[in-house]
């Protein structure tokens, strides 16, 4: 169970990205309704109450019950203020329903895994950290990444690699997998770091990162359905989000960035016309305003203070029109 474990009680490790860049984009006010689709540690949600007070609320969202265990605790002391839904974030319009938000102010994402996440010795998130090799967010739903290394041929094993982790070495990643479970499955964090390692390991080239990095994002966005669940999320945020209503979004890797980046030009630009055709049949208009063009990325300082940071990409889009 996971109330057992050592690490569900403790407080968050986390240290939240871009912190002051993204409460100036939202700009909680008291009275205003924002939603945490990615709660982790609680500490966005923590300013974004803070900032809204004396009545403003929140809503998190985590798949990973932990996460909303340790925040709930965490932000207790805003009372009612706070509500919570464990489940993936592509159910926001039902979560947002349950807590009666019609209308929010602000949503924000901050996508991928937790430092409270990736020092779990039971989770299998860190490459140095090992254990069990599960990688799921939420540990009650899907198939771990072992349940999945075990089935997978080396064909699709190998476009799984390429596809969400963008690794060069794909192909022979996945035969040695594959060899590898004929004689013995390959059920920890480690015994999968140090196979790659085996295999992806260039003489005379030290990596810059550990070289199963890429093997374990990728993993973990297949386990999690990270990308699916992300279009789907952004889509349904737009919708909730009250006219003048801020979405901001934090993505740690290029294939996130690259779906924030079309989610909110296709909302911006609105009518889906192929260009040549002279008058808009499809009569649909711009739901969004572009508030970043470019990204806003972390200070040397903070990069120096948390390393996290070094990869993060910071989107900020507002509702114009006429909202549901
Ligand atoms: C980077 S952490 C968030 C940290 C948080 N902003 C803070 O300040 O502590 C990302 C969190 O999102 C959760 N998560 C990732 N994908 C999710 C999804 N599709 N639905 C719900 N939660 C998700 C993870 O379980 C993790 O706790």
């Amino acid at each position: 169970m996971q109330e057992a474990r050592g690490t569900a009680h403790a407080a968050s490790v986390h240290e939240p990205v871009l912190l002051r860049e993204t409460i100036d984009a939202i700009a909680p006010r008291s009275g205003g309704r924002y939603i945490d689709a990615n709660l982790g540690g609680g500490g966005h949600a923590a300013a974004l109450l803070a900032a809204s007070a004396p009545d403003g609320a929140l809503l998190g969202i985590d798949a990973d019950a932990t996460a909303i265990r340790r925040s709930t605790a965490r932000l207790a002391e805003y009372g009612a203020r706070l509500h919570t839904f464990h489940g993936s974030s592509a159910r926001i319009a039902e979560a947002a329903a349950a807590a009666g938000f019609h209308g929010v102010d602000g949503i924000l994402f901050d996508l991928g895994l937790s430092s409270d996440q990736l020092a779990d010795p039971e989770r299998g998130f860190g490459i140095r950290t090992g254990g069990p090799l599960d990688l799921r967010f939420n540990t009650g739903e899907g198939e771990s990444a072992a349940a999945l290394l075990a089935h997978l041929t080396a064909q699709e094993l190998a476009s799984l690699l390429r596809e969400f982790g963008e690794e060069p070495q794909a192909a022979r990643i996945a035969r040695a997998i594959v060899a590898r479970r004929a004689s013995t499955p390959v059920t920890t964090a480690e015994e999968l770091a140090e196979l790659v390692a085996e295999v992806a390991a260039r003489p005379g080239r030290p990596p810059r990162i550990h070289p199963a990095t890429r093997v374990f994002q990728a993993l973990r966005i297949a386990v999690n359905d990270e990308l699916g669940a992300l279009a789907t999320a952004l889509d349904a945020s737009i919708r909730l989000l009250a006219v003048g209503g801020r979405i901001v979004v934090l993505t740690y890797h290029s294939l996130e960035d690259r779906i924030v980046k079309r989610a909110f030009a296709a909302a911006a630009r609105g009518c889906i016309c192929p260009p040549k055709v002279p008058l808009c049949g499809c009569g649909m208009t711009p739901s969004l305003r572009l508030i970043t063009g470019k990204p806003l990325i972390a200070s040397d300082e903070e990069i120096a203070r948390n390393p996290r940071s070094r990869s993060a990409k910071l989107r900020v889009a507002e509702r114009i029109g006429v909202a549901a």
